[in-house]
């Protein structure tokens, strides 16, 4: 599924958090950064990317330079004469802007990698199908979208994802092969996942048969609990993020939000929001500890709607979504899909406890009450 709206933005400001911006726009799958000034943005990208129509597979002699990527400097823009922070600068591209951006990555080569067709968008970058020159294998690239680079946080969310995931070697997880920046982009090279999202599949079938649906949720939770063993929160557990390759088997995408769990036990009250409203914990809105029980909440979510077609807390604005996750009870699944039964339906409200006390131990625990669910929730 595709954030065709990238460029659809609106100011916001009503939910801060360590950061001087926002995330807030809902784009189908994930938030997009609003910001006011959009008026500069050509130049901005320019400024940050150089030419990005220009010829992007000229050699470049030294080729990736991570050597550059100094993340614990701040490059943001430089306080003026008097001590002012200049005025942020606009980090969406417009859907033109964007296009542009995507025709100028087509047909380049990129670390090493032949940039074929774009996959997807999502709401940092485009994911393009590459072919790995040196490897000759098909690879996937996530690049950057170059507005954002302005922006450190973003990254540094960018390398977090990749080392995350270089950490964990799993069947259910997409393996990260390199991550650089190279001509003023960075780049993810990962794993292509050839077949669709659960995300697709949900859209296209409007929603899943309650065999698949806890095959695809077992699958993810084995997945988690391998990231959970390695001290490794996902924070971003949704459809779009659950690939199934040509064998329909999981994969779990875009480690992006990850934290290390340490951190995580460590934040407390000042944490960021990030992450899609739709699947969002609420210790995660509310600025609370966010451990590895926050992606059971999402892949609560994640399984409600699979099952029903709907999500738990659907609602106009991103705003009214979040107030949704602090404050509503979910309407129980099998008042949707009777044919459920009340071990099914009972897992998932347990993994829609707002309280992450409320909802299982870890995804082991979650992965035995699948396994000893009765027949009868699959008839
Ligand atoms: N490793 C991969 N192999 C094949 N396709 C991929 C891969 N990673 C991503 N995609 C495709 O690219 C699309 C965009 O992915 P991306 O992670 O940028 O955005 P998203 O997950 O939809 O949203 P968000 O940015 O909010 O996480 C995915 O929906 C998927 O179709
Ligand atoms: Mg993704």
């Amino acid at each position: 599924m595709e954030n065709e709206d990238v460029g659809q933005i609106e100011q916001s400001g009503g939910f801060e958090g360590t950061s001087s911006f926002v995330c807030l726009e809902a784009t189908g799958s994930g938030f997009q950064v609003s910001l006011d000034d959009t008026d500069d943005l050509t130049a901005t990208a320019t400024e940050v990317t150089g030419d990005l129509t220009g010829d992007l597979s000229a050699p470049e002699a030294g080729g990736a330079d991570t050597a550059d990527l100094d993340l614990t400097a701040d490059d943001g823009p430089a306080l003026d004469e008097i001590g002012r922070p200049p005025p942020l600068p606009p980090p969406c591209m417009t859907p033109e802007q964007t296009l542009n951006f995507e025709r100028g990555i087509l047909g380049s080569t990129l670390a090493g990698c032949l940039m074929d067709a774009r996959l997807g968008r999502g709401a940092v970058g485009s994911v393009f199908l590459a072919r790995h020159l040196a490897l000759q294998k098909d690879v996937a690239v996530k690049i950057l979208n170059p507005a954002l680079f302005y922006l450190r946080r973003h990254v540094e969310q960018f390398f977090r994802e990749a080392r995350s995931a270089a950490c964990l070697e799993h069947p259910g997880v997409v393996a990260v092969h390199d991550v650089g920046q190279e001509r003023g982009l960075y780049y993810l090279v990962m794993q292509y996942v050839e077949g669709e999202t659960v995300g697709d599949l949900i859209e296209r079938e409007g929603q899943i048969d309650a065999r698949e649906a806890v095959r695809i949720t077992i699958e993810t939770a084995a997945a988690l609990a391998e990231a959970h063993d390695a001290g490794i929160v996902h924070r971003d557990i949704k459809p779009s993020n659950l690939l199934l390759d040509s064998r329909n088997r999981v994969k779990v995408a875009d480690f992006g939000l990850a934290l290390q769990l340490s951190e995580a036990r460590q934040s407390s009250g000042r944490s960021e929001i990030a992450g899609t409203p739709f699947y969002i914990p609420p210790e995660q809105i509310s600025g609370g500890v966010v451990d590895e029980r926050a992606d059971l909440y999402s892949l609560g979510v994640t399984l409600y709607f699979a099952l029903t077609g709907r999500r738990p807390f659907e609602g106009s604005t991103p705003a009214e979504i979040l107030v949704k996750h602090l404050t509503e009870s979910p309407v129980p699944p099998m008042e949707l899909v009777p044919t459920l039964g009340e071990e099914l339906n009972g897992i998932i409200m347990r993994l829609l406890a707002k309280k992450p006390s409320g909802r299982h131990r870890d995804a082991r625990e979650l992965l035995d009450d699948l396994a000893s669910l009765p027949d009868e929730s699959f008839e």
